[in-house]
């Protein structure tokens, strides 16, 4: 009876233990995890969580942009997001003489509402295909499978109905291509910008701060979906009107205190959490400190020039807090899981399931597979980075390497006139966008350095034959920095790219020797080319077996585990997920402790007059000596609650997302992952793990009490 009672404990600490791990499926949640969102606080039941018959939150929870998650607030459509996800609309919205990226802005009425081109999508169903897919996939070979699938999927969605009302399919594979699920969305069209803090506000802490908890950065804007006048989607138009939406979220000033349960609904992008040994050893060795140098090499030059001048700052800033944000996080990425050893441990969990393996013949071979196949590609590796992150890491290599499709139309036999205008007016418009968006003063810099990296790092049997001894024919020694500095500076002195008169002619009348004459099209082309003709298929052979292993590896996992099963949720992949946690607190290491939440009073220990990252309004700074904070005072606390953290299982595509309380109200908006378990992707961290958010109260007295738009604050479902 004692020992029966004991393996019983056990059992139920090893399930609460991992409780706050997984992203479920939304529809999914009443057959997993329901009950013990239940025994964890939830007050709601599991029809209010996912219907598709009637509203429920699901419905208020959109794609926001590219990649990232947004929520719907009130019944006239309006989104509240985080900050970083508004960023690029905010800044292309905004000039040096209406800097609404530095000043920030709030329209006072639906006019001023500014147009942007944005889209959302709305979640309307999840249909299981699995069936579907295997049955149009039958008796291939994993080669043929891999060719056909796009294919199959094609078939799939072509069958949703209401395209005209921008529905379409999207089908996931989940569990390493052991399910297939579909979820169709309603895209919407006409998205304008209504509000956002001051950047200062918004990305307050900066670089220094991304990553971390503590934290104090009002993460959030605010936009609005508009329809057609019958509330169908459409192009943007004056005579549009707010959405009607069929749900939108209430919002909570009551507080929460530690330990309350906290969910999170949203579009999480990647994790690879039945990542082998062989993967994490080719990121921590290879991949990830490759990535790492080249970002932090580009990012350096980009900021020398965005702080001399604010039309500079404005042109590079979306860009270059997409690179830094990667550029931190993998770099902490490997950090983290060196700490946990999360090598070892895979290895470990690898020899269990060989051991169980043996005899299986489908299953014995998958890690000698796996092994063979990493050591095949390994010599590649950091060639394939050094491409992407270096020489295409310049923008003027990488739209150089775009005039590859080009030379290909002009070079093609039997190329008529009309394909070759054709390809040229595309480059003409990309090159367009490439000069808008471009700094020279940086990228000769960036371009000269990656040229250079390349020589240097990656072995020299793997060149682009030919690049290199030209160089050293015109501008000196390859071993020799100042070598790639001059012929950089004459690259971008020469190039067509950067001259109206020769591009102009060349535009319209296309000549390949011009372009393979060019210096800036023949130095992106040579490495493009090196790799495309000689590596590239290597590495789709690598990624097919991994694929093929990956997907016998689950289903292993699924037969070593059978009772296991129902506990299982497929990696992030862009689908709509369910977290949930509760607010709580940590230690991040020996002897220190990180509070739940941050308040008024950090903002100001933080604050440093005209800092890069750290300046404030100064309007911000009255209000909070003088603790008017109104409405959204922390009772409990006597202060302004800026940020918490609850023990979520979110990732990067989950920026933006509602953090729900037991009630089904918002009371945070998700916008990061903590430092010390910047393993997540690979490995969640059972007692560090944290999602970082900024509370509603702050958001809200932002746009009220600073921003001064109580209309924005009219239109909530407030919970007082
Ligand atoms: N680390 C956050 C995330 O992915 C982005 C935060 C943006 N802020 C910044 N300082 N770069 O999703």
């Amino acid at each position: 009876m004692k020992k029966f009672f004991v393996s019983l404990v056990l059992f139920a600490s090893f399930f609460k233990a991992r409780a706050d791990e997984g992203m479920w499926l939304p529809m999914l949640l009443g057959k997993q995890v329901y009950a013990d969102m239940v025994k964890r606080g939830l007050k709601l039941t599991a029809e209010q969580l996912y219907a598709i018959n009637k509203s429920s939150i699901k419905d208020a929870i959109i794609i926001f942009g590219g990649g990232c998650t947004g929520e719907i607030v009130s019944n006239q459509g309006l989104i509240f997001t985080n900050h970083h996800c508004g960023y690029a609309a905010i800044a292309s919205a905004s000039s040096v003489a209406d800097n609404y990226l530095k000043d920030g802005f709030y329209a006072a009425n639906k006019d001023q509402e500014i147009e942007t081109t944005l889209t959302v999508q709305f979640l309307d169903k999840i249909v299981d295909v699995t069936s579907e897919v295997e049955a149009g996939l039958k008796g291939l070979s994993w080669e043929e499978r891999t060719k056909k699938l796009a294919d199959v999927f094609q078939t799939i969605t072509d069958k949703v109905a209401d395209k005209e009302n921008g529905k379409a399919g999207r089908i996931y594979s989940m569990f390493k291509d052991n399910q297939y699920i579909m979820y169709v969305y309603q895209t919407y069209r006409d998205i304008r910008l209504v509000g956002t803090p001051p950047e200062s506000i918004g990305k307050f802490g900066g670089d220094t701060d991304n990553w971390e908890w503590p934290r104090h950065t009002g993460d959030f804007s605010v936009f609005r979906v508009y329809a057609a006048k019958d509330g169908k989607p459409a192009a943007f138009s004056k005579e549009n009107s707010p959405l009607k939406p069929k749900y939108h979220l209430p919002v909570s000033i009551k507080g929460f205190k530690e330990g309350d349960f906290a969910m999170i609904y949203g579009y999480p992008g990647s994790t690879n959490r039945y990542e082998t040994s062989y993967g994490i050893k080719l990121k921590i060795d290879l991949e990830n400190p490759a990535l790492v140098a080249l970002r932090d090499m580009r990012l350096k030059n980009m900021y020398a020039e965005m702080v001399k001048d604010p039309a500079v700052k404005l042109k590079l800033a979306s860009s270059y807090a997409g690179i830094a944000n990667y550029w931190k996080f993998f770099d902490g990425e490997s950090k983290q899981l060196l700490k946990f050893n999360t090598y070892a441990t895979k290895q470990a969990y690898e020899q269990k399931f060989s051991a169980w393996a043996k005899g299986k013949t489908e299953y014995e071979k998958i890690m000698s597979d796996y092994s063979k196949n990493y050591t095949a590609w390994t010599p590649y590796s950091k060639h394939r980075q050094y491409l992407r992150e270096g020489i295409l890491g310049s923008p003027l290599g990488a739209f150089a390497s775009s005039l590859i499709g080009l030379e290909a139309a002009m070079v093609k036999t039997g190329a008529t006139g009309a394909d070759i205008k054709k390809a040229a007016d595309a480059a003409n418009s990309q090159r367009n966008a490439f000069l808008q968006s471009e700094d020279k003063p940086s990228d000769v810099k960036i371009l000269a350095a990656v040229a250079f990296a390349f020589y240097k790092d990656i072995d020299k049997s793997q060149h682009p034959i030919g690049f290199y001894e030209k160089l050293k024919a015109a501008y000196g020694d390859p071993r020799e920095e100042a070598s790639y500095k001059k012929w950089a500076e004459a690259v971008f002195a020469n190039t067509i790219i950067f001259n109206d008169a020769k591009w102009n002619a060349f535009i319209a009348s296309p000549d390949a020797n011009v372009l393979q004459a060019d210096p800036a099209f023949d130095f992106s082309a040579s490495f493009v080319k090196n790799y495309n003709t000689k590596y590239a298929s290597l590495f789709t052979v690598f990624t097919n077996k991994n694929n093929e292993l990956g997907r016998s590896y689950v289903k292993g996992i699924m037969e070593m585990n059978p009772a296991a099963v129902n506990k299982m949720y497929p990696d992030a992949n862009s689908s709509m997920r369910v977290s949930y946690g509760n607010v709580k607190s940590y230690k991040p290491r020996d002897a220190a402790f990180y509070d739940y939440v941050t308040t008024s009073k950090g903002v100001l220990e933080k604050y440093k007059p005209n800092d890069y990252e750290y300046d404030l309004p100064l309007k911000q700074l009255e209000l909070f000596k003088k603790k008017d904070f109104g409405q959204y005072i922390d009772k409990a606390k006597n202060d302004l609650v800026i940020g918490f953290i609850t023990t979520n299982d979110i990732t990067g595509g989950n920026s933006g997302s509602p953090v729900i309380n037991a009630n089904g109200h918002l009371i945070g908006l998700a916008f990061d992952g903590n430092y010390e378990a910047l393993s997540h992707k690979i490995e969640f961290d059972k007692d560090l793990n944290r999602t970082i958010n900024v509370d509603i109260r702050y958001v809200l007295w932002c746009i009220d009490k600073l921003g001064g738009a109580s209309n924005i604050i009219n239109e909530l479902t407030l919970i007082k």
